[in-house]
């Protein structure tokens, strides 16, 4: 007699109830980047459906995100004053801070808000850290992080994501948060975070290439998957919630042993480069985006992705693909 693995796949309905991954629009994190000024909703030429926005309309976008299901939102600033030593980047009233405060306010618990902690938009040689002898101190670095998160957590932000790289990172904003009774703020870490081509239109979004050299020295390299288990076993170690792989779609194979070893929630960023890619195929009708698109979900949850942060997010929900 023939075995016949076909015979499960003979109906929708079978294929449904077999399927061994699912999704859930729990799984998503919302990226937005949050720009000074009011009325502001500018669209990113790289990323199309992706805008900067001031405080006040992201306001209403995130309105309308919730309305749609997404309650999961992570925070870049763009376009502050930028400074050898990121001073702005930890100010009280940053936009970000701004940014936090008022979607708290206005939504309290039914949205969680997460914000990026890195210093490259803040630094007028955008590197992510304080430039000396043309290398980023390490040290240094963690003391502004550390200020940069706790000016986010006080002004509400339910978690905090450091994107920068730096050695110790993890332990020194835990540290801070504690020291201020921030003690449940989270701190999901972009653990292992590749020195990554696929990066390239979210700095233009968020005007954040560094001027003079690259991202190497801090950033993984991607040649390294051994080298992935030991920094996530760091921050592990420091205290991190959540850990992270970016990108994405190039790591699945990361994304995957993160997942065995470890027991924390592993999220995973599909970064601006991978949706550029997406789009721009599927703008000139060369893919079936709205397949394209899920199929590459179904591969992060696959991988064993338990959280995606993603700017296909609002797009899923709108049209109702999950
Ligand atoms: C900044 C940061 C970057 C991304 C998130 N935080 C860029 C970089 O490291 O150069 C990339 C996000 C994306 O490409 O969507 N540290
Ligand atoms: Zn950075």
């Amino acid at each position: 007699m023939l075995i016949r693995p076909r015979r499960l796949r003979k109906s929708p309905i079978l294929r449904e109830m077999v399927a061994e991954t699912r999704l859930s629009k729990d799984m998503f994190i919302y990226p937005y980047f949050v720009v000074p000024g009011k009325n502001v909703v500018h669209g990113i030429d790289a990323m199309p459906g992706v805008s900067h926005f001031s405080v006040d309309t992201l306001l209403k976008d995130v309105e309308k995100s919730l309305s749609l299901g997404i309650n999961k939102v992570l925070l870049f600033g763009v376009g502050e004053e930028k400074t050898e030593d990121a001073s702005s980047s930890y100010d009280k009233h940053s936009v970000v801070a701004n940014a936090v405060r008022v979607l708290k306010r206005e939504f309290s618990d039914d949205l969680y808000v997460i914000t990026d902690v890195c210093t490259c938009a803040y630094t007028t040689h955008g590197h992510c850290g304080i430039l000396e002898h043309d290398y980023v101190q390490n040290d240094k670095t963690v003391d502004v992080l550390a200020k940069m998160a706790l000016s986010h957590a006080q002004a509400g932000a339910d978690m905090i994501a450091p994107s920068d790289m730096m050695d110790g990172r993890i332990l020194g904003i835990r540290e801070k948060l504690d020291q201020h009774n921030l003690e449940n703020t989270a701190i999901m870490s972009y653990s292992i975070k590749f020195a990554s081509a696929y990066y390239g239109p979210f700095r233009e979004a968020a005007d954040s290439a560094p001027g003079k050299g690259d991202r190497k020295a801090y950033q993984m390299d991607f040649r390294n998957p051994r080298e992935t288990m030991r920094e996530s076993a760091l921050d592990e170690y420091e205290g991190a919630d959540i850990l992270m792989v970016k990108p994405a779609l190039a790591y699945l194979d990361v994304i995957k042993s993160l997942r065995e070893s470890t027991d924390l929630p592993v999220a995973c960023y599909n970064v601006s480069g991978e949706y550029s890619m997406v789009k721009a195929a599927g703008a000139k009708g060369w893919i079936d985006e709205q397949k394209v698109i899920m199929e590459n979900m179904y591969a992060f949850s696959r991988a064993g992705a338990n959280i995606i942060i993603t700017y296909h997010a609002r797009e899923i929900m709108e049209k109702g693909w999950i």
